[in-house]
């Protein structure tokens, strides 16, 4: 149980506090540009008497963004987008810290439901979603809280085109920033951090060597192309698939083999999908993969391995045959490994992107919330304003103590005129 006098929290272990706030002062050494907000918040109060209910993966990254919004006097809810990627020592230190948090690793769909509607008694007049299930609850079962919230945030791609699915439906009701369509989100968290991340996620749940393996990305967008990249510079051969023809024309010229899933089924090692999208691995792909197949999901959501498919055609499942893995074995004796049950790997079986990377992506999150704070946007989904973007991405740069040259007068004029 909480002390008395901190708000309302459901979380694991409450003993957890002084582990999590080691792992989150270690995760603050890599994030510059959020401790430096943070420091501006504590003197400025930019978040005084405005509620936040958060829907974000519970980690240390995440806990540096809460830190610096509550410097700057918000009063922060916080759920777990997944209940896989809930750090729960990061979440009771959170919640020694006065912020209520609702989050349990592992918890089950009914369980992570309630969780965002226990965010959302609180009356937020700010919201920030990853992945829009927060939003979905706000316009259902809570409909009644929307005239109290001014505005929101949405950090990934997938809630991002939910969003707008809702906007053109006329069913959104509140001004939303897509935030994901940053260039620090897209460029640098997307393509880097799930670059990076979901590659780790491989290495720390399989042991894979991926030197010479055969590694099939489906979906060649920011994340795609990141996990294609890393992947190659670790000695794999890399097979994209796509049904976008620029984005495969894109993974062409890269250098990367471009195939259909049903022929780069049976040449894969290692599987990832990251598309955002339905069904991309299923069961006449599984049919024909090797002994022995990794299958790894990085996209948000646990659809695009058909799990039930994968079990369908198994004759035995052996549960984690390491932490993390699920053993599919079929009735040829075939072998295929999922990992972190078809959930976001990088997160479930790894620590999600570096917080070097998340510095960037919270720190664009904190300035568009205290932009939000006193704005009057119409409902529907905005972008970010271009200057908070420049703003992070020059505050980083000067963080990591890199140069840039500055435009002169004439070639100002000359990137401004347009006389023949
Ligand atoms: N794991 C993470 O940490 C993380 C981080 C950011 C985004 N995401 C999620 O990853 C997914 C992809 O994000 P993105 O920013 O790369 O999106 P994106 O739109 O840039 O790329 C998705 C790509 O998948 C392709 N695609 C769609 N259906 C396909 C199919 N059936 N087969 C092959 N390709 C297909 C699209 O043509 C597109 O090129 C989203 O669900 C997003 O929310 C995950």
């Amino acid at each position: 149980m909480p002390s008395p006098g901190l708000p309302r929290s459901d979380i694991a272990d409450p003993a957890l506090g002084d582990q999590g706030r080691r792992r989150i002062e270690f995760a603050e050494r890599a994030m510059p540009v959020l401790g430096m907000l943070r420091t501006r918040y504590a003197g400025a109060r930019p978040f005084e008497g405005v509620r936040i209910a958060a829907c974000m993966h519970v980690t240390a990254e995440t806990a540096a963004f809460a830190r610096a919004l509550t410097a700057g006097g918000a009063e922060l809810h916080l759920a777990a987008s997944n209940p896989l990627s809930t750090q729960d020592d990061v979440a009771a230190a959170l919640v020694d810290e006065g912020i209520a948090v609702h989050a349990r690793h592992g918890v089950d769909r009914a369980g992570y439901l309630a969780h965002l509607e226990a965010v959302l008694d609180a009356a937020p007049t700010l919201v920030v979603d990853d992945g829009c299930d927060l939003i979905g609850v706000l316009h259902t079962s809570r409909r009644g809280l929307l005239p109290g919230v001014r505005a929101g945030c949405e950090e990934t791609t997938t809630g991002v085109l939910r969003l707008r699915q809702m906007a053109a439906d006329g069913a959104l009701g509140l001004p939303m920033v897509a935030v994901n369509d940053t260039g620090m989100q897209r460029l640098v968290a997307n393509r880097h951090g799930t670059g990076q991340s979901t590659l780790d996620a491989v290495m720390r749940s399989t042991g894979t060597l991926l030197a010479g393996a055969t590694v099939v990305v489906a979906g060649y967008g920011w994340c795609g192309s990141g996990i294609a990249a890393r992947a190659r510079g670790l000695g794999a051969h890399v097979i994209v698939t796509e049904v976008d023809p620029e984005r495969g024309l894109d993974a062409v010229l890269e250098g990367h083999r471009v195939l259909p899933m049903a022929q780069a089924a049976v040449l894969g090692d290692v599987f990832i999908t990251v598309t955002g999208n339905r069904d991309v691995l299923t069961a006449a792909h599984f049919a024909s993969m090797k002994d022995g197949a990794v299958l790894v999901n990085a996209g948000h959501f646990d659809v695009e391995v058909d799990v039930a498919g994968l079990e369908a055609g198994a004759v035995e499942v052996r549960r984690r045959v390491r932490p993390h893995v699920d053993e599919y074995v079929r009735d040829d004796g075939r072998r295929l490994l999922l990992v972190a049950e078809g959930r976001l790997a990088n997160l479930a079986a790894a620590e999600g992107h570096p917080a070097a990377v998340m510095d960037m992506s919270f720190a664009v999150q904190a300035l568009t919330l205290e932009w939000l704070a006193g704005s009057d946007l119409a409902p529907g989904v905005h972008d970010v304003p271009a200057e908070i973007d420049a703003e992070v991405a020059r505050t980083k740069l000067a963080a990591m103590g890199v140069g840039l040259d500055t435009l002169t007068g004439a070639q100002l004029r000359y990137l401004s005129s347009w006389q023949p």
